[in-house]
């Protein structure tokens, strides 16, 4: 049951959030009206109602009441310079004047394939679509005709977007005993999905083999995030990816990365990093300029059926595929967007993560900020996650924490994804990066009441 001074502390964070926000609140009341739940993205959505957001300028975001926010949602993670960055407004205004989509081959659209395949060495060949969720969908397909095998595994807690082939444990299997069993993840997508993709754990070498063992003769390919993102930030331990490569190669079926999170983290994605290939490769969020925009490619003799006149072409339609503007923001997003910028912003999240585990230390709480690179997460327990299980049972443990941080943090102009992860753009300094640490050590005093309360466990000895 629950105690006064937790559930009072609570009330008190939603009421601030409430008085700060009512113009938002009036808004969320006409939505509501035509939209299901007020809104249209699930990811972005929380209660009481979203904030709504009006203005962006830099690393600065402006709500319908006025309040300033320090911006490290990012769009998730996709607008890497922030907003209203010079050279991709200009982009998008010369652009916009000379068309935005002219319905046929474009020169930009070859400048921006050759600027990602310069940077990403696994990279021989792309292809352009509209969103992540699109070109997670085409890798596969890509894989799946080169391969003449249709299954496909998958990480328990791997997010890929929405098309119905990955909507097989997007939130992990935390009831099963020993291995997470496949399970769709919403209703509306055909049980027949089922029959063609098979669950393992990350970081499980032995679970994987033991899937390519039994069944690689029907495997076309192996689909994961290096990092997974949605499934809780959890990283691989040392040797996993390339222990993913080495059992891919030795049981003959493909690999594909989906770098739409972490592409950010190194000029050549996270790949270049660690040093691991994978045969295709799926790309989105910051490429595009702030523009939606989804890429995938990889070894030029599985890309080939997209050309086409190949004898056995793959049709790949989509009125907006590859259209200017995209492709002219994109291009001035990634101009500017460089090694050095690409190290600055790394280090200003290895001082976000060094912040938050010492205000963590400080406060007495056992969470722990993880993350490499420009985005960071809290994990809800100080002990090591290692897949999306242990991440999901410490979540549901940490009960409304997650939630009340994010909206304590946002009473206090930090605005983060509501699974508290931040991202960082390039507008940002050690300034903003301390005013958010700042804000985290105070939130903490704030919800301590509810911690001691309510997770109990969570408080350091
Ligand atoms: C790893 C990963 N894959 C796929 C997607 C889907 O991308 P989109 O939202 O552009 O469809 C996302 C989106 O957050 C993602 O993080």
């Amino acid at each position: 049951m629950s105690s006064n001074r937790g559930q009072e502390t609570a009330s008190a964070i939603v009421e601030t959030f409430k008085r700060r926000t009512r113009g938002s609140g009036e808004w969320d009341a006409r939505a509501k009206r035509t939209m299901p739940g007020g809104d249209t993205r699930a990811s972005s959505y929380y209660t009481p109602y979203p904030a709504y957001m009006v203005r962006g300028d830099g690393c600065h975001l402006y709500d319908y009441d006025e309040n300033k926010y320090i911006d490290f949602l990012n769009n998730y993670t996709s607008l890497i310079h922030g907003h209203g960055h010079p050279a991709t407004v200009s982009a998008i205004q010369e652009q916009a004047v000379r068309g935005t989509v002219l319905g046929s081959a474009a020169e930009v659209t070859v400048e921006h394939a050759e600027m990602l395949v310069d940077r990403v060495s696994s990279l021989e060949s792309v292809r352009y679509c509209n969103s992540g969720t699109e070109a997670t969908h085409l890798a596969m397909r890509a894989a799946r005709a080169f391969m003449g095998r249709d299954v496909i595994v998958k990480m328990d807690g791997g997010y890929h977007g929405s098309h119905d082939y990955v909507q097989v444990n997007v939130q992990a299997d935390t009831e099963s005993e020993g291995l997470p069993r496949p399970r769709l993840t919403t209703r509306g997508v055909p049980s027949a999905v089922l029959e063609d993709v098979r669950i393992v754990p990350f970081n499980d070498l032995n679970a994987l083999e033991d899937v390519l063992r039994a069944e690689s003769a029907e495997i076309a390919a192996i689909i994961l995030e290096p990092v997974l993102g949605s499934g809780g930030g959890v990283e691989p331990e040392a040797g996993y990816l390339q222990g993913v490569r080495q059992l891919a190669d030795s049981y003959g079926v493909l690999l594909i990365f989906d770098e739409i999170l972490t592409f950010r983290t190194d000029l050549g994605g996270l790949q270049a990093a660690i040093g691991v290939t994978p045969d295709l490769t799926s790309i989105a969020k910051f490429i595009g300029g702030g523009l939606p925009l989804g890429a995938f490619g990889g070894r030029e003799e599985i890309m080939a059926p997209f050309d086409p006149t190949h004898a056995q072409t793959i049709p790949h339609n989509g009125t907006f595929n590859g259209n200017n503007i995209t492709m002219a923001a994109g291009i001035a997003t990634m101009k500017g967007y460089g090694a050095d910028e690409v190290a600055r912003i790394n280090r200003l999240g290895q001082r976000l993560k060094e912040g938050f585990n010492r205000a963590f230390g400080e406060k007495g709480v056992s969470l722990r900020a993880v993350g490499e690179g420009s985005i960071i997460r809290v994990h809800w327990s100080q002990d090591r996650i290692r897949n999306a299980r242990e991440g999901a049972l410490a979540q549901a443990a940490a009960e409304e924490l997650p939630r009340l941080l994010h909206m304590e943090l946002m009473n206090r102009d930090i605005f983060s994804a509501p699974r508290c992860q931040f991202a960082i753009s390039t507008p940002m300094t050690e300034g903003e990066v301390d005013r958010a640490v700042e804000a985290m050590a105070r939130s903490l005093e704030v919800v301590m009441p509810y911690i001691e309360e309510q997770t109990p466990h969570l408080r350091r000895a």
